[in-house]
């Protein structure tokens, strides 16, 4: 799905620095690359800006999440002396990177063949409908904005979505509706699967390495 992209849109702030906390952390990444390869903090530097952005929306009274401004990404080409045009590829490329505001909590649906398979259509439409937007599109209260992504990786447990960095697992339509309601309502909710299943062991429990299952106490 491609993401909303305007360098010239009104929301743009016209400027942005990283705050001392952050300043910190952008000089432990660029610490990690050898001399002359800083270039490579690139992709470290803008989930930074992506946090440090979110951690404001979170405060502020009409919430938002996390998202990287044309100036972040600009004063991130300043700070490793690149063309901002290679930021810019970089952040474009990448779909965990938001370059337009979204809200608080940023649901992605994962609707590549094995979750759809599984009923990802059904929890696309009961986010849809239960938070009356479409995909790409924020609720009024900039609590919600959903969009659909391909393979999360978490195959095994289908249909799942990430909400911002975690991953909800093993849903149906009802959870999903909890979960929106949940997180509406200021709530924390449990990450992974909602069905209690153990990592990725079969729906039913293990059928396999049984002892070892037992030692790991998952059974
Ligand atoms: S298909 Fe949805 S996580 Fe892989």
């Amino acid at each position: 799905m491609r993401k909303p992209f305007d360098l010239e849109a009104d929301y743009q702030p016209k400027d942005f620095a990283f705050t001392p906390k952050y300043k910190k952390k952008t000089a432990e990444i660029i610490a990690n690359y050898p001399k002359g390869r800083q270039q490579s903090a690139v992709m470290g530097l803008l989930d930074l800006a992506q946090r440090q952005v979110g951690d404001e929306g979170a405060k502020a009274d009409k919430p938002y999440g996390g998202w990287i401004p044309k100036a972040a990404m600009d004063h991130i080409a300043e700070v490793l002396s690149m063309p901002p045009m290679k930021v810019y590829e970089v952040a474009t490329f990448y779909s965990m990177y938001n370059l337009a505001p979204v809200g608080k909590y940023l649901v992605q649906i994962c609707g590549t063949s094995p979750c759809w398979l599984c009923g990802a259509a059904k929890i696309k439409k009961v986010c849809e409908d239960h938070l009356g937007i479409k995909l790409l599109e924020t609720t009024e209260d900039g609590l919600f904005t959903l969009m659909e992504v391909e393979c999360l990786g978490a195959c095994v447990n289908a249909p799942m979505v990430q909400i911002n960095d975690d991953y909800y697992e093993d849903l149906n339509e009802e959870i999903m509706i909890k979960m929106l309601d949940q997180l509406k309502a200021g709530k924390k909710i449990t990450v992974g699967s909602q069905t209690g299943r153990k990592t990725s062991m079969a729906a039913s429990g293990p059928t396999s390495l049984m002892e070892e299952a037992k030692k790991a106490k998952v059974i």
